[in-house]
């Protein structure tokens, strides 16, 4: 093998992150646990974009939220960059701590009301000087006049952008994005998305992309992850997951996004999903999915699916869509 061939292949094979059945148990009522998460594996390249998709409460801020070390564990392993970094202690995590960032869903619930936009951006740290912040806030779309002003004196979408230069500036190689354009007007979602996008293809960025339905992802993602329940049940390459869905709760969701083609959006097959999922506190036996599923027979309500490859993804059915 050349050795750039060897180097390819090295790249693609090579994950920044790898997360290996990574599960989180809730104390609960009655000493009963809350599986939030439970048993959640992926991979992601450096440079890649996974979007990890799901109704409320299936876990995905507890997944990311275990990623950067907010939470511990219950069981599973977390690698970056090739090294075990789920039992680190926090001295440990240190230097990590600038190699993989969160965005948040509330832009100001996460920035300090009492700091400057500069002492944000610096961080605890004070890894950057005045110019170094000037040069973030114009790489965000912000004004350097906005450098002394406080988070309240912000819109959503510009307190946002705050939120994304602080997680540029320790130089990471890996953003959590926990539904970073959720709680934005939607005209101004399209533009946070389009930066984050402009700044992963400047710094070569890796992005954990949370969202709650497959519409945001779809033109950010190579792959997508969907979320049922504290489990995985499809991950696969954003083609596959939108033009031909193999699980029928991936297939439930794609029906809710809107297509822009009003002749096919007047007549294209919509599945509504009814009720809302069950507690992790109390999850069905077999697959967690079965009670809304319209494909659901007797095996589906007495054995877990395990994954398997079905056209060129991993799915967790029994009876995968045709
Ligand atoms: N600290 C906690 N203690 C107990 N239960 C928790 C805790 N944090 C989360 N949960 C529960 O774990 C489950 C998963 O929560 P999580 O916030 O990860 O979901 P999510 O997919 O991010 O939802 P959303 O789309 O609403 O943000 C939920 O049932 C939630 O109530
Ligand atoms: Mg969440």
């Amino acid at each position: 093998m050349s050795l750039l061939a060897e180097r390819e292949a090295r790249v693609t094979t090579d994950a920044l992150l790898s997360v290996k059945d990574l599960r989180m148990t809730f104390p609960g009522r009655r000493g009963k646990g809350i599986k939030a998460v439970d048993g959640v594996s992926f991979d992601l390249r450096a440079g890649e974009t996974l979007g990890l998709v799901g109704e409320s409460g299936c876990g995905k801020s507890t997944t990311g939220r275990m990623i950067v070390r907010l939470l511990e564990p219950t069981s599973g392993t977390v690698h970056f960059d090739g090294r075990d970094i789920t039992h680190l202690d926090p001295r440990q995590m240190l230097p990590l701590r600038s190699e993989i960032q969160m965005i948040f869903q509330d832009p100001f619930a996460s920035l300090n009301p009492r700091q400057t936009v500069q002492q944000i951006i610096s961080g605890p740290r004070k890894l950057l000087d005045r110019s170094g912040v000037i040069d973030l806030l114009k790489l965000v779309g912000l004004s350097p006049e906005h450098i002394d002003r406080y988070p309240h004196e912000f819109s959503g979408g510009q307190a946002q952008r705050i939120g994304i230069a602080r997680a540029l500036a320790p130089k990471p190689k890996l953003i959590i994005c926990d539904e970073p354009v959720s709680a934005l007007d939607v005209s101004i979602q399209a533009q946070i998305v389009n930066l984050l996008e402009d700044l992963k293809a400047e710094f070569n960025l890796a992005y954990l992309f949370i969202a709650h339905d497959l519409s945001v992802v779809r033109h950010m993602c190579e792959r997508i992850a969907v979320m049922y329940l504290g489990r995985i049940v499809e991950v696969g390459h954003r083609d596959a997951i939108y033009s031909d869905p193999a699980h029928p709760y991936t297939k439930a969701l794609l029906s809710a996004v809107p297509v822009p083609d009003p002749e096919v959006e007047a007549t294209r097959e919509r599945i509504v999903l009814l009720g809302d999922p069950p507690s992790p506190a109390a999850p069905p036996p077999g697959c967690s999915f079965n009670p809304r599923c319209h494909k659901a027979q007797g095996r589906c309500r007495v054995e877990v699916p395990v994954p398997t490859v079905v056209r060129g993804r991993q799915v967790a059915c029994h009876f995968p869509e045709e």
